[in-house]
């Protein structure tokens, strides 16, 4: 194992040793190529570049205590990527090789996987891309997939303590019937403003609301949004936000758990009645949420009690990171162990 700092890393970029690549060139896809590169060649007019052919995915490595290296749900992201690139008119990378590429890719930078026990994981990112030239709006005819990896901290610096969110009117991520559930570059560029205006007054991420009526909570900046009350996880339901991998687990894990599950429109008022909330996704994992502030209406939703994760988050918390490092049996048949 390298040596890094590995219990203060930051949700950032650290250079690794090598990244895979495959190209989609005359109708099919080539082999796997390793680069030990940080760049890439890009042709003036890919369609990457000028109409936002791009779609990415996320997941992470695990090492576990027994040494083991785990993939978690890794054919969801296989799933979600098809569903970008159909929606946003790219080849799709088959399953074989999303998978391939990803195990490679984490097997090669093995020296960069933090120890279990750190706080950090292996972030990998999947990213495709139209490289071939298009001036009219088309769609390219050449794409590169291609897989790095990055050691990775808590994406929010707080961990496991209760963040302090804002609710966000003034902009959208993306439209009612636009582009919110798949997996787009340009609905994070969308959504840069608001993460700007959240972080300059002091909160870690906005609250978005549904694009089309304002009234029902839609996600949380780059994570899903979830409630619990009356022993019941309560989600939104929304075409606007990107299904999580994460929040599909923990409703599953709820039920599991005995609590009831509710996947629905959640008006902003209800915030009122939650016993608990949080955000959740790769990157985030779980992070509760202490307070949910409506600035426009001057009402503030305090959730957690004295700033600490509420028991049922703690719960689902330590169940959803068991399975992911090995502690607690794989039930639901997530995990993949990379060999
Ligand atoms: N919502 C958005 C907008 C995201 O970017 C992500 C991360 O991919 C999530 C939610 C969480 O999804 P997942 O749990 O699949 O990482
Ligand atoms: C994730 O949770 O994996 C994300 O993609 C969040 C963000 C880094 C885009």
């Amino acid at each position: 194992m390298i040596d890094l700092d590995w219990r203060n890393l930051p949700f950032g970029y650290i250079k690794t040793n090598y990244n895979v690549r495959c190209y989609f060139r005359n109708d099919k896809w080539g082999e796997l190529e390793i680069s030990s590169s940080e760049e890439i060649i890009l042709h003036i007019a890919a369609t990457a570049l000028h109409y936002g052919q791009e779609a990415f995915e996320g997941l992470k490595a695990y090492r576990g205590k027994d040494g083991k290296i785990r993939l978690f749900r890794i054919d969801e992201n296989v799933k979600r990527m098809a569903d970008t690139a159909t929606y946003i008119r790219m080849a799709i990378p088959p399953g074989d090789l999303f998978k391939d590429a990803v195990k490679k890719a984490v097997k090669l930078n093995s020296e960069f996987i933090p120890p279990y026990e750190s706080g950090a994981t292996l972030y990998i990112r999947p990213l495709l891309i139209g490289t071939g030239p298009q001036i009219g709006v088309k769609p390219a005819h050449e794409f590169l997939f291609m897989v790095f990896v990055t050691p990775v901290g808590p994406y929010y610096k707080h961990g496991f303590n209760p963040i302090d969110v804002v609710i966000e009117r003034d902009s959208d991520r993306s439209a009612p019937l636009g582009t919110g559930h798949i997996k787009v570059g340009g609905n994070y560029a969308g959504g840069m403003i608001s993460q700007d205006k959240a972080s300059n007054l002091g909160y870690a991420v906005s609250l978005y609301v549904d694009p089309k009526e304002k009234k029902y909570i839609d996600e949380a900046g780059p994570a899903n949004f979830f409630g619990i009350k009356n022993n019941t996880y309560i989600t939104p339901d929304s075409h606007s936000i990107l299904p999580s991998v994460t929040n599909k687990s923990l409703m599953q894990l709820a039920e599991h758990l005995g609590m009831k599950v509710e996947r629905r429109k959640v008006p902003v008022e209800e915030l009122a009645t939650l016993e608990e909330a949080g955000a959740c996704g790769t990157a985030a994992v779980i992070s509760p949420i202490n307070k949910i502030v409506d600035i426009e209406n001057n009402i503030t939703y305090n959730i957690a009690k004295d700033c600490k994760p509420g028991p049922k988050t703690i719960l689902l918390y330590e169940n959803l990171t068991g399975i992911q490092y090995g502690l607690q049996p794989d039930l639901f048949n997530w995990i993949t162990i990379v060999e």
